[in-house]
């Protein structure tokens, strides 16, 4: 076993490419974690079908997000990149923690509070309700230290570590209580267009959204016709220029440059050019892990050999803690 400290974070497959603000504000980190950590990548498939979805997308998806996270630079020989519903054991996982979430407890999640305002009661499932319980499952069944997100997850991670002090002071030491690492500058990156919501898979307007796997020049257009005030200074100040202050927290952390010098560089020198410049380097990052996907997902068979291996590894550590976690419980072992 290894002695590194253990990581998980995952992805939904909702969508046939991930978006910037996943690649900020998961991936960049999970890239900067993966050697130091037993790291565990998964394709949360079973959390893609809470809202309405398409079998024959959401299957294509799920090699599409697989082959991103190759591509950006996860290596599924060093960490476990696996999709979740290839590891049973997290449903089954799931189902035990609901038994001891309180109803007003899940009712609290913002993201389940806005995700059922969104789609209307009548289409709001069950499914939807137990969203954070299965990603508890997730986190828990590995015994996760690390817990690497975007700061919209921040209340869902601190809901799964309730859950594990819940179940181990009523059945005795079961779970590590993990810790969300969020990343504070790019915890949020915000819709080019509607530089005060987050940038999300699910949003309105194509144009506020870079997607990974965006051709280059239609990823070029969106940067250049980002949403910015009058003033044409380019400074960071997110109250009160929110649509600039975004741009430069997406430019440094591709660039790895600090926010003030790129205030230096570009300051009075105009939106127009500082533009231009951010689209060249959003390009330079994307292009190549829009042609490695590519190329990934042109040999699927070899995809699913390596995701079926993945999912192997995952399950033996899974099934482990799922087993204790019945006996404590009390349920009776098959003879
Ligand atoms: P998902 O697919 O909605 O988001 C995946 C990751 O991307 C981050 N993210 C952002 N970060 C910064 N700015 C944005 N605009 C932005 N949009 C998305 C999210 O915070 C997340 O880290 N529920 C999880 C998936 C999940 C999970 C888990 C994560 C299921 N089980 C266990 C960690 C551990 C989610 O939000 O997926």
């Amino acid at each position: 076993m290894s002695s590194k400290p253990r990581l998980f974070s995952g992805i939904q497959p909702s969508a046939n490419s991930l978006q910037i603000g996943n690649y900020i504000g998961a991936i960049v980190q999970w890239k900067e974690l993966q050697a130091s950590h037993d790291a565990i990548f998964c394709i949360v498939d079973l959390h893609a079908i809470t809202v309405q979805q398409d079998p024959t997308q959401l299957r294509e998806n799920t090699r599409r997000t697989a082959a991103q996270y190759i591509a950006a630079g996860i290596d599924p020989a060093a960490s476990t990149l696996f999709v979740q519903s290839h590891v049973p054991a997290h449903p089954e996982l799931a189902w035990i923690l609901n038994t001891i979430t309180g109803f007003g407890e899940a009712s609290r999640m913002t993201q389940f509070k806005d995700k059922s305002a969104r789609q209307g009661a009548d289409s709001t499932t069950v499914g939807l309700f137990a969203y954070p319980t299965l990603m508890a499952a997730d986190i828990l069944l590995y015994q996760a230290a690390v817990v690497p997100v975007g700061d919209d997850q921040r209340q869902h991670v601190e809901l799964t570590r309730d859950l594990a002090g819940r179940f181990n002071s009523r059945f005795g030491d079961t779970f590590a209580i993990p810790e969300a690492r969020i990343q504070r500058e790019t915890a949020r990156i915000y819709d080019l267009q509607e530089p005060t919501s987050k940038m999300s898979k699910s949003a309105s307007s194509e144009a506020g959204v870079v997607w990974l796997l965006d051709e280059p020049t239609v990823t070029a257009k969106k940067i250049k016709s980002a949403v910015t005030d009058a003033d044409n200074d380019v400074r960071f100040d997110p109250e009160s220029k929110p649509g600039i202050s975004n741009l430069l927290t997406i430019y440094s952390v591709l660039a790895g440059e600090s926010i003030a010098s790129l205030e230096a560089e570009f300051g009075s020198r105009g939106y127009g050019n500082f533009k231009t410049k951010l689209a060249d380097v959003v390009v330079a990052t994307f292009a190549p892990i829009r042609e490695r996907t590519l190329e990934l997902l042109a040999d699927p068979a070899e995809l699913d050999r390596v995701l079926a291996g993945n999912a192997d590894r995952a399950a033996e550590i899974a099934n482990r803690t799922l087993a204790t976690v019945y006996d404590r419980i009390g349920l009776l072992h098959k003879a």
